[in-house]
């Protein structure tokens, strides 16, 4: 057979294992979306999702007025990360979301707005700007704003994860609405100590499942942890919202807050881990890959695996920078990797600029 006969031979091969669903390992390119890191603008975010909030009643929004931040590379996944899930959600005076559960996880920080509740396995917990409530998997919730004013809220799941599991399961509550069987407000009045570990720390695996962290329980803790020489070099004053999966709020998620002090500048460093961040206070830029990323509040950007970041406080006032991360899906599988940045005294060269309305679209 010559050259000729056998490349035409080879094709015919390739052919048929296409028809019957086979491929060569040889031929195979590297499919994996490149998780980009991005930078979502709160002004823009914001109006938009009252302006379609503003055409759309709760009942045609399957309840859901929420505006989800997808990345560049992962617009059918409707993932901020390969893993997390982040979105804008808005809810009105006198709204009410039905009852339901799910496997996959979530957490809510809350950013605008006073008068929601939500209930979490029939305790009824009233949340305020700066706090944190978990919903771990399985749990009933439903939520209501009881207030005269809009609130907004960030949400975190790991649906991306799940879905790509196929492990999503959804159900709603038979009676629509839970019933208010313990005291209100009780999961929160426990022990703040317990329930902010800071970063620097090795994780207390005993911690029970905390429900909702206060943002007048995390503000002081900041303040205390700055005092005392368990700070990061490459988060600054960092605490995580402890719970008892393996010292993470939840089995697939974790959640901190940073404080950063004014002009603090962390040294750079990556990990295999993806985290997606909201601007609670304040102004600065965090360097990703060598591209500068300007923030301010309520902004939200991702920084994506294994990506070089460090962070910047422009401002004279402390910065406070929420964070969700997908830290115990690595640990669970031994994934989790971190390196520091040795050369050039621990810092990047930033070579470009993120602007949102060049990156968009
Ligand atoms: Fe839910
Ligand atoms: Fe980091």
């Amino acid at each position: 057979m010559d050259d000729k006969d056998a490349a035409v031979e080879l094709e015919a091969v390739y052919t048929e294992m296409l028809q019957n669903n086979l491929e060569g390992l040889w031929r195979m390119t590297r499919e994996v979306p490149e998780v980009k890191p991005y930078l979502w603008r709160w002004d823009v975010m914001s109006r938009l999702v009252n302006q379609a909030g503003s055409f759309l009643p709760m009942e045609e929004l399957g309840e859901r007025r929420a505006v989800f931040l997808f990345n560049p590379a992962l617009k059918h996944l409707a993932g901020a990360t390969q893993t997390l899930y982040a979105a804008i959600q808005m809810i009105q005076p006198g709204e009410v979301a039905r009852a339901h559960r799910h496997t996959p996880s979530a957490l809510r920080f809350i950013i605008e707005g006073e008068g929601a509740m939500m209930n979490v396995e029939s305790e009824v917990v009233p949340v305020h700007v700066g706090d944190l409530v978990l919903t771990p998997n399985w749990l009933w919730h439903e939520h209501r704003n009881e207030g005269t004013e809009k609130v907004t809220w960030l949400d975190g799941l790991d649906t991306p994860f799940v879905f790509g599991l196929s492990a999503a399961v959804y159900e709603m509550h038979p009676d629509v609405y839970l019933p208010e069987t313990k005291p209100r407000d009780i999961t929160s009045a426990g022990n703040s100590q317990s329930l902010l570990r800071p970063v620097a720390l090795e994780p207390d695996t005993a911690a029970p499942q905390h429900l909702v962290y206060r943002w007048t329980d995390v503000e002081p803790a900041l303040d205390r942890l700055a005092a005392t020489d368990t700070t990061s070099p490459y988060d600054g004053v960092a605490i995580e919202y402890a719970g008892p999966n393996n010292g993470h709020a939840l089995r697939t998620m974790g959640c901190w807050m940073q404080m950063l002090r004014p002009a603090e500048h962390t040294a750079a460093h990556r990990h295999t881990h993806s985290s997606v961040y909201h601007v609670h206070r304040g102004s600065g830029h965090t360097v990703i890959d060598g591209q500068r990323f300007d923030w301010k509040q309520g902004d939200c950007f991702v920084i994506p695996s294994w990506a070089w970041h460090e962070h910047v406080n422009d401002a004279d006032t402390p910065a406070y920078l929420f964070s969700m991360n997908d830290m115990p899906i690595m640990e669970a599988f031994d994934l989790q990797r971190e390196e520091a940045l040795n050369e050039s005294g621990g810092h990047q060269e930033i070579t470009s600029t993120f602007d949102p309305a060049k990156a968009a679209g």
